[in-house]
């Protein structure tokens, strides 16, 4: 047996880092596909050794699901089938659409480290960050306030208007206004903002629930569907933009780094749900052929947006550019940002030199540096 100095460090063994993926969210398949790509990033070169990894899986009714179901979600790359849910359920001892605390799976305890890649509602929006606050256990990502700002489009432009970030004109409206007569609603956004506008959902992402709006039939249309969707609306003015993208990271004793950007072309009016999701209609360019200031410019707003809604450990932040007129405008900010192998977001790091085995790494051995500061803020 090797003699072991008193004094030498005992070998702590590899960080187990519990991935959650899934989530009762639109974008559901998403997660799964981008919490492969950071299994892959936690498996590769030193990460094999430094970390081990237990994968859970939330299923679109909330239900956590340990290492048995998530692992087998994670291989065939799409979600549970009904099957393989009655049968979780009936090993679980769970009746079909149980809900609440049925106790973790097994595997939780022992996780060091929480890497939520869950994007949307129910992930992205501060719920799972406040779950593991109260549990005191560190995580990856935005905290509660950051994450909660960011996911709100309404919150998330007052934050903005509020740090004297550029933003094209908008209208927050709450589907209650839209109970009785909207005459005076439509007439307001009509001279605030013109045709055509956009009608956004303030909280589901993936372009679901906006339209373009280019007549007043088709804004109380919008404004309808949104509504039926979130009680919370924002309107915008339309721009005529390409659209640009930066990756950050950082943020606790790291400072916030911007990476190259990187621009997002589609076959399309606007990068509606469809696009976003169809093979072919949509491909990005990276570093975003731009002038030098404007490249400069969008990567300094991108670390004001995160320090305006108090995002930290990873952002992606979207801009409109146009190019007539030289304006950048902020259009938002995603706290978990998709992170398959075609994201934008391990991409842009990849460009910028940083590859998906350092990304992924820096991400966790930054889990929680900001929950222990005393004032919680990034110091750069
Ligand atoms: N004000 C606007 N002017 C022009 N296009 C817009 C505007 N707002 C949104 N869009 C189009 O709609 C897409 C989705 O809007 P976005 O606010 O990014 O929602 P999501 O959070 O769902 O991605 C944008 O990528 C862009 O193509
Ligand atoms: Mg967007």
């Amino acid at each position: 047996m090797p003699e072991v100095s008193p004094t030498a460090p005992a070998n702590p063994g590899p960080v187990r880092v519990g991935l959650v993926f899934g989530g009762a969210s639109g974008e559901h398949a998403v997660s799964i596909r981008s919490a492969a790509t950071v299994l892959r990033g936690l498996r590769s070169g030193a990460n094999a050794s430094r970390y081990t990894t237990t994968c859970f899986y939330i299923d679109t009714e909330g239900r956590w699901w340990g290492p048995a179901l998530a692992d087998a979600v994670l291989s065939q790359a799409t979600p549970a089938s009904p099957e393989q849910l009655a049968a979780a359920l009936q090993q679980a001892g769970l009746s079909c659409g149980s809900r609440g605390l049925s106790g973790f799976p097994a595997g939780a305890r022992e996780v060091a480290v929480w890497f939520p890649v869950l994007h949307g509602p129910n992930g992205e929006d501060g719920t799972i960050q406040g779950l593991f606050t109260l549990m005191q256990v560190p995580f990856v990502g935005s905290g509660v306030l950051g994450s909660a700002v960011g996911m709100d489009k309404q919150a998330m432009k007052a934050a903005f208007a509020a740090a004297g970030l550029p933003q094209v004109p908008y209208a927050c409206v709450n589907a209650a206004e839209l109970r009785s007569d909207p005459g005076p609603l439509l007439e307001r956004l009509e001279q605030q903002l013109g045709y055509p506008c956009f009608v956004k959902p303030a909280n589901l992402g993936s372009s679901v629930g906006i339209s373009k709006a280019r007549s007043r039939a088709e804004l109380e249309a919008g404004l309808r569907a949104a509504a039926a969707l979130d009680p919370r609306i924002v309107v915008e003015q339309g721009v005529t933009a390409r659209e640009l993208e930066c990756a950050v990271k950082g943020g606790g004793a790291a400072p916030l780094q911007a990476s190259v950007l990187g621009e997002i072309c589609f076959d399309a009016d606007w990068y509606d749900y469809e696009t976003k999701y169809s093979e072919g209609r949509s491909h990005t360019v990276i570093p975003a052929q731009v002038p030098a200031p404007i490249s400069e410019r969008a990567r300094a707003m991108a670390i004001a947006a995160c320090r305006a809604v108090h995002a930290q450990g990873l952002a992606r932040v979207d801009f409109f550019y146009s190019e007539a007129s030289g304006d950048l405008w902020l259009n938002e900010i995603n706290t978990l940002p998709g992170f398959t192998s075609q994201s934008m977001y391990p991409m842009l790091w990849a460009a910028s030199g940083v590859d998906l085995e350092a990304l992924v790494h820096e991400l966790v051995s930054g889990a929680g540096e900001w929950q222990n500061l005393p004032d919680g803020e990034p110091t750069a």
